[in-house]
């Protein structure tokens, strides 16, 4: 990391951030990448002067390029702002989009779907044999008496039917609700109770890590004495020979609802604004909350982002490891390749079983060709070192992508270098559960910087502010906001429009608060710096953590590091790292004070004399959510003898 530390910023008032970085190495597309890719350089400022000129106009095209049952009268209906309406009088299903238009297509004999099981099964779906297997299940659904606008909880891990039952739920015109199946009873009870899900899908049991988990009984639990009303029917997927109790006339055997069932459906017409799903954020900060995202706008922003972002071709093998739980798993394991046609590929286990090769295995095996993953995996697997990506023959990857987290420069070279032989763009895309599809991220076209999420995609208003909405300066940190609403956007949070208003729109008048911190260079790159809520301010300097972790796993010891502020009698506050070591940091230090001394100067020569370290602890692992963020608000909590706060996101 190159550094540029200045020690004269004056304390800003503004909520600005001051960045002691700044990243100065490039990477230029390959010309090959820049012929045959979907989005050439000159079609990408066609874009961008088409967004700037009317980007209704762009939108609308977007969403030309699928099909809908009726034609919508008005592209953004923004009446009552900031409850945004996009397509209105559309009708649509994305269901249509992603499976039956396909049937009349080329498409149809094409793998959609390959499916890996943990101790090593397979299964793979055309095109058609999913669509009639989703049309069986949403036959069953009918048949159970769901139907339009109601709500249904998944409560699955990776497998097959989890792609199913959304789908299935989704063209009967019922709205979707997965809850990650690592979730506690009480967390899923709590999704259940306020979405008022008439049913819940779910799983015996799976396997993560040589085990078989046991779902069904997590059910049973969230299901004691839950309200009338909710999870009237539970479906029970088979898939790992659990043992398990049925509570009659309340639970079902999936394979029992679906067998007599016919393999054609007919799909439910939707309005655009018609809700799709809701989906839990899953919280560093504070309590879940269900975002509301719907048909029309949706489908248009993650297939756009999709084709563009990803370079999508025909012949494409995807292999993103987020989830289906997660918006990551919603927005690009399952809708937007299976709109594009492509095929998508799911693992249901652990990363590290058997062995650290396992998602190089797999990328051989299927020959991926475009794997999107996140930072915390990449740190995790780099742990184990280079050679077990070299046992495997990843000729066939082409493009790389990474979400999720800030990704720190090093993780970025090791992906590039070890996976992507040197030549393989790395698409750090920012975005959210509440954007639904990618926001800011380089195009394969793009002048990639290690770390940085590139530049707002076509169409999307980005921008860098203080806490008054005024742009700051290139090079500063700011709150990342943005300026015009986009289709896929969150229209509300279930059961709470006031809390919408208040998280999203009221914070800075006009545009919508994402919640991270930014610093956008001279050159236009974006980088992100962390969440808002986690801002140290150090003797009237306010920085952000992502900048200071990613200097400190500049040190070959470090593999992963969480910064926190603590208060400091002198400083106001000072920053605390809580460190995980590569295994192999002994061979250099003799002892455990020696390195702390070695990290705190470390980060200094990185970064300069505002970043100073107070204190260093070493631990084994670092507290994450289920989907693999860093928590500092538990770290803190820890720190300063606080209660915990809802934890309930926790991965353990
Ligand atoms: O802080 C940003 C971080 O993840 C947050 C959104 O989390 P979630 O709603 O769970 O969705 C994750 C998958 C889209 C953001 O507010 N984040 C996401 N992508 C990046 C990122 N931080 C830095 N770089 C990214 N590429």
């Amino acid at each position: 990391m190159k550094k540029s530390a200045s020690q004269d910023v004056a304390p800003d008032a503004s909520g600005a951030l001051d960045a002691l970085s700044h990243e100065e190495r490039v990477f230029r597309p390959l010309p090959k990448v820049v012929l045959g890719a979907n989005l050439s350089p000159r079609g990408l400022e066609a874009a961008q002067d088409q967004a700037a000129r009317d980007y209704l106009k762009f939108w609308e095209e977007a969403a030309c390029e699928l099909d809908w049952y009726g034609r919508w009268d008005t592209v953004l209906d923004d009446s009552q702002a900031p409850f945004y309406k996009w397509f209105t009088g559309g009708k649509c299903n994305i269901v249509y989009n992603a499976l039956d238009r396909h049937i009349a297509s080329p498409n149809k004999n094409k793998l959609a779907l390959i499916w890996e099981g943990e101790p090593g099964d397979s299964r793979k779906f055309t095109y058609y044999e999913l669509y009639r297997e989703v049309n069986r299940f949403a036959n069953a659904l009918r048949s159970l008496g769901v139907g339009k606008g109601d709500r249904v909880v998944i409560y699955m891990p990776p497998v097959p039917e989890t792609v199913v039952a959304m789908l299935a739920t989704a063209k009967i015109g019922a709205a979707h609700s997965l809850v990650f199946a690592g979730f506690s009873a009480k967390s899923l009870r709590n999704r259940i109770h306020d979405a008022k899900a008439k049913m819940v899908v779910t799983v015996d049991g799976f396997y993560r890590n040589g085990r078989v988990v046991n779902v069904k009984s997590v059910v049973d639990e969230a299901l004691i004495g839950i309200r009338g009303g909710c999870a009237e029917t539970v479906v029970v997927v088979h898939r790992a020979g659990v043992d398990i109790e049925l509570t009659e006339p309340r639970d079902v055997r999936y394979e029992d609802v679906v067998r007599q069932e016919r393999s054609d459906a007919s799909t439910e017409v939707m309005d655009a604004e018609d809700t799709l799903f809701l989906l839990y954020s899953s919280g560093t900060t504070g309590k879940p909350k269900g975002m509301v995202h719907t048909h029309g706008g949706y489908m248009v922003g993650i297939n756009r982002t999709f084709r563009w972002v990803f370079d999508i071709k025909p012949t494409d093998i995807f292999y993103c490891t987020a989830d289906p739980g997660w918006i990551t798993g919603h927005s690009y394991v399952v809708y937007a390749p299976l709109i594009a046609g492509t095929t998508t590929v799911m693992y249901e286990g652990h990363p590290l079983y058997p062995q650290a090769d396992r998602l190089w295995d797999i990328i051989a095996r299927y020959g991926v060709t475009i794997f999107y993953t996140a930072p915390t995996l990449i740190r995790m697997l780099m742990r184990f070192g280079p050679q077990y990506p070299k046992r495997h023959d990843l000729s066939t990857v082409r493009l790389l992508g990474s979400v999720g987290e800030p990704i720190n420069p090093e993780a970025w070279l090791w992906l590039h270098k070890h996976i992507g032989r040197s030549e393989c763009p790395i698409m750090d895309t920012w975005w959210q559960t509440e954007t639904g599809m990618c926001m800011i991220s380089p195009l394969p076209i793009s002048p990639i910087k290690p770390g940085s999420v590139g530049k707002p995609l076509p169409g999307v208003e980005a921008a860098v502010v203080d806490k008054n909405g005024q742009p700051v300066p290139p090079g500063m940190g700011g709150f990342l906001v943005i300026k015009k609403p986009w289709p896929a956007m969150v229209r509300n949070l279930y059961n709470s429009p006031e809390g919408f208003r208040e998280t999203y729109w009221d914070k800075i008048p006009g545009v919508y608060f994402a919640g991270d911190m930014a610093r956008k260079d001279e050159d236009g790159f974006y980088f992100i710096q962390g969440r808002a809520d986690d801002v140290l301010v150090i003797a009237g300097h306010r920085l952000g953590n992502a900048e200071l972790e990613a200097a400190l796993e500049t040190h070959k010891a470090v593999n992963e590091a969480a910064i926190i502020g603590v208060p400091d009698p002198i400083k106001g506050e000072a920053a605390k790292a809580f460190v995980v070591l590569n295994d192999n940091w002994r061979q250099e230090f003799e002892n455990e004070d020696e390195l702390v001394k070695e990290l705190i100067k470390h980060i200094r020569r990185e970064l300069g004399p505002i970043a100073v370290i107070k204190a260093v602890e070493f631990r084994d692992k670092l507290p994450k959510t289920r989907s693999g963020k860093i928590m500092r608000r538990v770290l803190k909590a820890e720190e300063l003898g606080q209660e915990l706060g809802d934890i309930s996101v926790l991965e353990d």
